[in-house]
């Protein structure tokens, strides 16, 4: 999967349960809530972004909700994702997590609902009892008809084997961490094995990859910025990059990416470039106190 028949922003891929999903989706972690994000989510969708991606940790779900009803933008042209929070977990309190979604978004449904963060070994023995009680949750709203797809984030090799023994609608998606100088290919390799579509978050790396040399150099080979080709390059991964920022002509110019073609030897590079711009930590080496 590489994505090269993709042309435009808007065009889509499917999911495992033939749910379309724009190809580039606009991140909004680490935007400030208030009237920031809800700018910058009506600017992203005026600009042609039509999959926009929230959790409710980002504090900022009015504001994105906000943002689709100033759009004037029908609710049913636009790809809505959020994330269910550590805090939640077990079948009952996320039932009320999606509701809580629901009403802070201000929408009937969504789009894409995912488990943020899995619970882990090292927080409890019962991690994958907890992990599926909260998955049974995401698969009664599922069913309920108030989320179209679900999925996960930060999900390693050992967490998708355990909750696929209990699962049963399997995750479609899993969102991770994904740039040049984090690629995760083997968790993204196996992922996309299980029929899953890998999104990427930090596409950029936070910002951290694009002042590098080696890239600046390669995309200036190919007459664009380092953005633009982090952008290019998840989507030649058959990733699903969630780029974000606060300017428009940057959102315009990360959505600037279907003019060119990252040669295959360029992409090996990008998969195996030295470590750079890694944001936080994988779920086994989280603080105790960030996954619970
Ligand atoms: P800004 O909001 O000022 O544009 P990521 O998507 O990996 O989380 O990266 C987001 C970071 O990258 C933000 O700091 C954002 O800053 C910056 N950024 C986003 N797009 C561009 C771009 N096209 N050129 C330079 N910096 C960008």
């Amino acid at each position: 999967m590489n994505n090269l028949s993709l042309s435009k922003l808007t065009d889509c891929i499917t999911l495992s349960n033939g749910v379309k999903m724009p190809c580039i989706g606009y991140g909004t972690w680490q935007t400030p809530s208030g009237e920031v994000a809800e700018n910058c989510v009506k600017s992203a969708l005026e600009l042609g972004y039509r999959h926009v991606d929230t959790a409710w940790v980002y504090g900022n779900e009015p504001d994105v909700g906000r943002g689709i009803k100033k759009s004037g933008i029908k609710r049913e042209e636009i790809f809505l994702t959020s994330k269910h929070w550590v805090t939640e977990r077990g079948y009952d309190k996320t039932i009320k997590a999606v509701e809580t979604s629901l009403e802070n978004l201000g929408v009937d449904y969504l789009d894409l609902y995912l488990i943020h963060w899995p619970c882990v070994e090292k927080l409890t023995p019962e991690w994958k009892e907890i992990n599926a009680s909260t998955w049974r949750g995401f698969e009664k709203m599922y069913k309920d008809g108030k989320i179209r797809a679900i999925g996960v984030s930060n999900f390693q090799q050992k967490h998708l084997d355990a909750l696929n023994e209990y699962a049963q609608i399997k995750p479609m998606v899993n969102q991770i961490e994904f740039h040049p100088g984090y690629t995760q290919i083997d968790n993204v390799r196996y992922s996309q094995s299980l029929g899953m579509t890998v999104q990427a978050w930090s596409p950029l790396g936070s910002g951290a990859v694009l002042n590098d040399p080696t890239l600046m150099k390669m995309a200036e080979k190919y007459g664009k910025s380092v953005a633009q080709l982090c952008v290019r390059f998840a989507l030649q991964c058959g990733v699903i990059p969630l780029p974000k920022s606060l300017n428009q002509s940057r959102m315009a110019a990360n959505a600037d990416v279907f003019d060119f073609t990252i040669t295959d030897e360029d992409v090996q590079k990008l998969v195996a470039f030295p470590e750079l711009g890694f944001s936080t930590y994988l779920p086994e080496d989280a603080p105790a106190d960030a996954l619970c």
